[in-house]
């Protein structure tokens, strides 16, 4: 089963969007392996966006993602990765199409809400960042476990 990182980034937590997100990522049939909400710091911010440094954006984008507490998730499903881009909508909220996350919640790309992991290699590394093993959940070990007796 495919997994990715999802970030819904501070304007999403600001504006009262996180469950309007998570419930779209729900609905699709993704699954969430773990979640939790957290204060970037600086240097978790640059290794993230490691590829942007030296971008004209990079700054504004750090500032951003530090500036206000987010929630850092685990998605997991088949093609996690491709649903979970495609859900969200192209970069440019103003680009994105209708019925995509960006397309219906956001307008500008300095505010687009959510971060998605964009293939399994970024994913894995992304992943690692934000969480240790021992916090995202497998539901092929654990589902047994869980089943309440009545
Ligand atoms: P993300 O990494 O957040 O999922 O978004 P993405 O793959 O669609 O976009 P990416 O190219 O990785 O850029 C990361 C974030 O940087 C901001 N950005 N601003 N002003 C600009 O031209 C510009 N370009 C990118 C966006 O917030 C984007 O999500
Ligand atoms: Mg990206």
């Amino acid at each position: 089963m495919d997994r990715t990182l999802v970030l819904l980034k501070p304007d999403a937590v600001q504006r009262g969007l996180a469950g309007e997100i998570i419930s779209r990522l729900e609905r699709r049939g993704l699954k969430l392996a773990a979640m939790k909400m957290l204060l970037v710091t600086e240097e978790l911010a640059h290794r993230h966006y490691a590829d942007h440094v030296g971008k004209p954006f990079f700054v504004g984008l750090v500032k951003f993602i530090t500036s206000s507490p987010i929630v850092a998730m685990v998605i997991e499903g088949e093609n996690a990765v491709d649903v979970v881009r495609n859900t969200m909508g192209v970069t440019s909220p103003s680009d994105a199409s209708p019925g995509t996350i960006r397309g219906d919640l956001a307008l500008t790309i300095g505010a687009n809400l959510i971060h998605g992991s964009d293939s399994t290699e970024s994913a894995k590394r992304e992943i690692g960042l934000f969480f240790s093993p021992g916090e995202v959940i497998d539901y092929t070990r654990d589902i047994d476990r869980w089943i309440i007796e009545s």
